[in-house]
């Protein structure tokens, strides 16, 4: 005997885009239907297979020939800082490098004076704003790094402003502790001082108040060493807390393969990852993030190497890296079209960098970045013929409705 489902809302005439595979066809189901109860995925396939459901219990929503996919999933943002950089992109226009103006005290820690002096209030409004704006293009999960603090009172305060967002949002906010982003001004000529800081004291009181969700570090030269990256590595993973890394963005440090000995989450930016660090990233089970709104502001020409990362099956997540310097672009959608445009990505591995291989990249693929039962409903609606339009045109919403954990909320 067969019981009959219950069910609060079922999509009927959708193409769905299940990305369950991260494959070229983008796990696409046509004619499809999908069901929701109690937040979660109940049942997925062929609209032709449905089974018996209590009809009088469910919202049925004709989706007309649209497609779903998974909620979307930005798994590398900046999105909590004080004032912004438009000084520094002027003298970029000048000629100035990224660099250049890092290391005569621009940067990363002209944004931290802005972000210390900022209260958690003007913190949360701005940040709010760039989440929303993430939120309207489908994204119903993102990470938020801190790292404009450089203190422990300002880092714990840049983590209490994402805890704040995810209370108040129907976002899923991944928050990592990023107190290795540079060398605070107090420290200058310093730098292992520092990080004895950021190991002794800031992971370990973080770590206490359950503030974050991973710890990553800036391996660069304008960053930390290896050495000091692997001391980060090493207090993280005493608390128990997953690592991640900024690495090989601007020169190849090995950043990857050391990220690799600490089996991080993932290695992301990697424009000069070597043969090396992919089979180590590889072997290591990693995700590649890939950042083409930084590759873009900061007009690089060392293109990652995707031949080498599908040649290995490291899964690739493209994400915005929204921040104040090297990507102040707060558009999911237009790195989905970056990341075809500039890194010769297919359309399908595009979506699949901000779905289930994001998900992956964040630790959260048991839960979302794909539609399969037992999932979080976490699901967007949209008004398009075939998936390819998410990544070959911008500036057009197509976004038709948003649901978050089963729930409307666009
Ligand atoms: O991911 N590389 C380090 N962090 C950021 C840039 C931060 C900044 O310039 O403010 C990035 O590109
Ligand atoms: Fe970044």
């Amino acid at each position: 005997m067969t019981s009959t489902a219950t069910w609060q809302t079922l999509f009927i005439n959708v193409n769905i885009a299940t990305m369950d595979d991260g494959s070229n066809s983008y796990g696409a189901i046509n004619n499809g239907a999908l069901a929701i109860a109690d937040g979660k995925i109940a049942w997925i396939g062929e609209q032709s297979n449905l089974p018996a459901f209590d009809k009088s219990a469910v919202d049925v929503i004709d989706g007309q020939g649209k497609w779903i996919t998974p909620g979307l999933i930005d798994c590398h943002t900046h999105i909590v800082y004080g004032s912004h950089r438009a000084n520094e992109f002027e003298m970029r226009l000048q000629g100035a490098s990224y660099e250049e103006i890092a290391n005569s005290g621009g940067g990363i820690v002209s944004t931290v004076k802005a972000t210390r002096a900022a209260s958690a209030e003007e913190l949360y409004v701005s940040a709010h704003k760039r989440l929303s704006a993430l939120h309207n293009e489908g994204v119903t999960s993102l990470e938020i790094k801190s790292g404009y603090g450089l203190d422990l009172e300002t880092e714990i305060k840049m983590l209490k402003v994402a805890k704040r967002l995810e209370e108040n949002t129907p976002v899923t906010v991944r928050k990592t502790f990023l107190g290795a982003h540079a060398v605070p001004v107090e420290y200058k000529d310093n730098a292992d001082a520092y990080i004895n800081l950021v190991c002794e004291q800031m992971i370990p009181e973080i770590a206490k108040q359950n503030l974050a969700d991973a710890v990553d570090v800036f391996c660069e030269g304008i960053g930390f060493s290896i050495e000091q990256t692997e001391a980060v590595f090493k207090a993280a993973k005493q608390y128990g807390l997953p690592v991640k890394v900024h690495a090989e963005q601007l020169s190849d440090l090995g950043g990857s393969e050391l990220a690799a000995k600490y089996s991080a989450l993932s290695s992301d930016h990697v424009e000069f990852l070597s043969e090396q660090g992919v089979k180590a990233m590889s072997a290591a089970n990693m995700t590649a993030v890939l950042l083409p709104g930084a590759f873009y502001f900061l007009r690089e020409t060392k293109l990652p190497p995707i031949e080498l990362l599908r040649a290995h099956n490291v899964p690739m997540a493209i994400a915005s890296d929204a921040n104040p310097g090297s990507s102040p672009i707060n558009s999911i959608q237009l790195m989905l079209n970056m990341a075809c445009t500039l890194f010769r990505l297919t359309p399908s591995e595009a979506l699949a960098g901000v779905t289930c291989h994001a998900a992956k990249a964040l630790g959260i693929d048991g839960v979302v970045g794909r539609l399969e039962v037992g999932l979080d409903a976490d699901i967007v609606l949209w008004d398009i013929e075939q998936p390819a339009q998410l990544c070959y045109q911008f500036g057009v919403n197509p976004l038709a409705a948003l649901y978050k954990q089963g729930k409307k909320v666009k």
